[in-house]
């Protein structure tokens, strides 16, 4: 039990990580701390050993070994030093590889967006950047000093107990009780609770918006750089506050513990005085002892617990998170391997879904028994007001996450006895968020790689074969020197490209999600018919506000508020008379409206 504990302790946990980061840098650095640690001991020993050789009259050996002793105790500390960078930065380096692959491996992306998660997300992230604390290549030289001196003043100790046996075991409760005091009493101790977590994350978040270029569009625009600079400032007062009242409380143990120190020091140097008086000692094993006295004070190492605390909090939450992780993005394993050659039939039976809410907080509803069936080859397009849970519903068909209740299938087969990444091969989807990757246009089409005739077809489908002039090895960022960046209606036929070529290799379902949202009305339905001709084997799932757009899918489905009300082709569910019609005839004369007032202004706002 105790041992287990013991085992779970931050700190010790913080340094197994160190011998799993680097075996070799953490066995040179503890064997250069402890190097360090005894040589000034050894240095007073053959200070004591000098006096004596003097008082002998022959100081010769002694001055050499003294001089030699006191050399090394120099040089062991610039390597020392060196040794702490460099351990501190392959710790931070595996801790960030162990982050990557807790953040990328799950089959499902639950542990990524749940917000008991969020803190211990960002500590994991943001721990080297020196925001609250310095970076570990720099507080592992804390440590290391803090270790040092507890070497030393434990190397001390013994050479004192040959003055008397106790004397070591009085200044050692001492000191050991004023570190226990001042612990126990707040050395930022709490650093790591969650309201220091989240404080710091809002104090993080604040600093972004400060100094990263996406936002400082809106902060200009809408006056809010006082707004930023206050709220930076506040956060940040915030966690320095929190470090005061920690640190501040300290202070109030501190004559107690002068008190405990003061009396054990003066037990043991009045006895050493007595027994010199006495000439029970020489004088060089007064000076030894003496000085081991001193040195036994070196294990007040408060230093060393505010180092430690900070540089073991991102080992406590990426630990927190891996055991989370595993969980909460997990999806069960299915076997099977939809057929690739044709395009499925996909069917929702009464799917309902609700996003994790936190930890003892009921998931509110967002899809609430959807049944929907979509047959080979045909087109859906999904229609419906924002927050409706069409982007979701999108997730669940990739299995980003499973239903809470009902089931998805495809050619009859559960979803969940699916193999998860042999069904996603087969999906080609552009959602809302693509991803735009800062690397060349080719690997932006085909990440994994495709000939250059495919992503050329791709990007002529899409209509976005004038990017970058056609040159597939422009890098699509400003930040690179052949660089180029684009407009957000160039980047989405870039991802619809992406999506076309994965196609051309096979996939058999095509998901858009909103994927044109910001071209044109016709440069929108243009595509969307080209999209549809070069995805006649598919089955393809398309959101869309356009309808335009919408009507060209072979049926159309209405959702509202995680329900499909309305099923049909454009025809049927304009003879129904219903939402759909109520939608399609506001658009239209919208429309109209601006038709008259003329042609541009048209095709801007529709
Ligand atoms: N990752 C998420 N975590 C929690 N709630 C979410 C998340 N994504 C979406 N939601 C909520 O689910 C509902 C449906 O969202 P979504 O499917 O994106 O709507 P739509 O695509 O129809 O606009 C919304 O109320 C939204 O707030
Ligand atoms: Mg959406």
């Amino acid at each position: 039990m105790i041992r287990s504990s013991i085992a779970e302790r931050q700190e010790i946990r913080f340094f197994r990580s160190l011998w799993i980061a680097a075996p070799g840098a953490a066995a040179a650095w503890w064997a250069l701390l402890v190097l360090r640690g005894v040589l000034p001991v050894g240095v007073s020993l053959a200070f004591g050993g000098l006096i004596g050789a003097v008082s002998r009259g022959s100081p010769g050996a002694a001055t050499v070994l003294f001089g030699a002793s006191f050399m090394a105790s120099l040089v062991a500390f610039p390597f020392l030093q060196l040794a702490s960078a460099n351990l501190g930065s392959r710790m931070s380096a595996h801790l960030y590889d162990r982050l990557t692959t807790l953040c990328t491996q799950p089959e499902g992306v639950g542990h990524l967006e749940r917000p008991e998660l969020a803190d211990d997300l960002t500590l994991a992230r943001d721990f080297d950047l020196g925001l609250t604390g310095p970076p570990l290549a720099i507080s592992m030289d804390f440590i290391a000093g803090g270790l040092v001196e507890l070497v030393t003043g434990v190397s001390a100790a013994i050479v004192l107990a040959w003055f008397h046996w106790w004397a070591p075991l009085v200044l050692l409760a001492a000191w050991g009780s004023t570190h226990w005091l001042l612990r126990e009493s707040g050395v930022w101790k709490d650093r790591n609770t969650g309201e220091v977590r989240s404080a710091q994350r809002h104090a993080d978040y604040a600093y972004r918006l400060a100094v990263d270029a996406a936002p400082a569009k809106e902060i200009r625009f809408f006056g809010l750089s006082t707004w930023v600079i206050d709220r930076f400032v506040s956060t940040r007062r915030r966690l320095y506050d929190l470090q005061y009242e920690a640190t501040h409380l300290r202070e109030r143990s501190v004559l107690g513990c002068l008190v405990i120190v003061a009396a054990a020091n003066a037990l043991v140097f009045w006895v050493l005085g007595r027994d010199a008086l006495a000439g029970a000692l020489g004088p060089g094993e007064v000076a030894v002892f003496a000085q081991a006295a001193l040195g036994v004070g070196s294990i007040a190492f408060g230093g060393l617990s505010w180092a430690l605390d900070g540089a073991a909090a991102p080992v406590a939450a990426l630990a927190r998170l891996e055991a989370a992780s595993a969980t909460a993005g997990a999806l069960p394993p299915g076997k099977g391997v939809a057929a690739a050659a044709a395009a499925p039939h996909i069917r929702f039976q009464a799917v309902e879904f609700g996003y994790p809410a936190g930890e003892g907080v009921a998931p509110r509803s967002v899809l609430r028994g959807i049944d929907l069936v979509i047959p080979a080859g045909s087109s859906l397009a999904i229609v419906g007001q924002n927050g409706a849970g069409k982007t979701t519903l999108a997730k669940l068909l990739c299995r980003l996450y499973d239903p809470t209740a009902g089931a998805i299938s495809v050619d009859g087969v559960p979803l969940t006895d699916l193999d998860v990444e042999a069904w996603r091969r087969q999906i080609a989807a552009v959602f809302q968020d693509f991803i735009r990757f800062e690397l060349s246009l080719r690997a932006n089409v085909a990440p994994l790689g495709a000939p250059d005739d495919v992503i050329r077809a791709a990007l002529t489908e899409a209509g976005a074969d004038a990017i970058a002039g056609g040159d597939l090895d422009v890098v699509l960022s400003k930040g690179y020197a052949n660089g180029t960046d684009l407009s957000g209606g160039q980047w989405q036929r870039v991802a619809l490209a992406r999506a076309l070529c994965a196609v051309r290799q096979g996939a058999r379902v095509v998901l858009l999600d909103e994927p044109t949202a910001q071209l044109d009305v016709r440069g929108e339905s243009e595509i969307f018919e080209r999209v549809l001709d070069a995805t006649r084997d598919c089955t393809t799932i398309l959101v869309s506000h356009r309808f335009s757009t919408v009507r060209q899918a072979d049926r159309i489905c209405v959702v509202e508020d995680g329900v499909v009300v309305e099923l049909g082709s454009h025809d049927e569910l304009i003879a129904l008379g219903g939402r759909y019609r109520t939608m399609f005839e506001l658009q239209a004369s919208r429309f109209t409206e601006l038709d008259d007032a003329g042609e541009e202004v048209v095709h801007e706002s529709l």
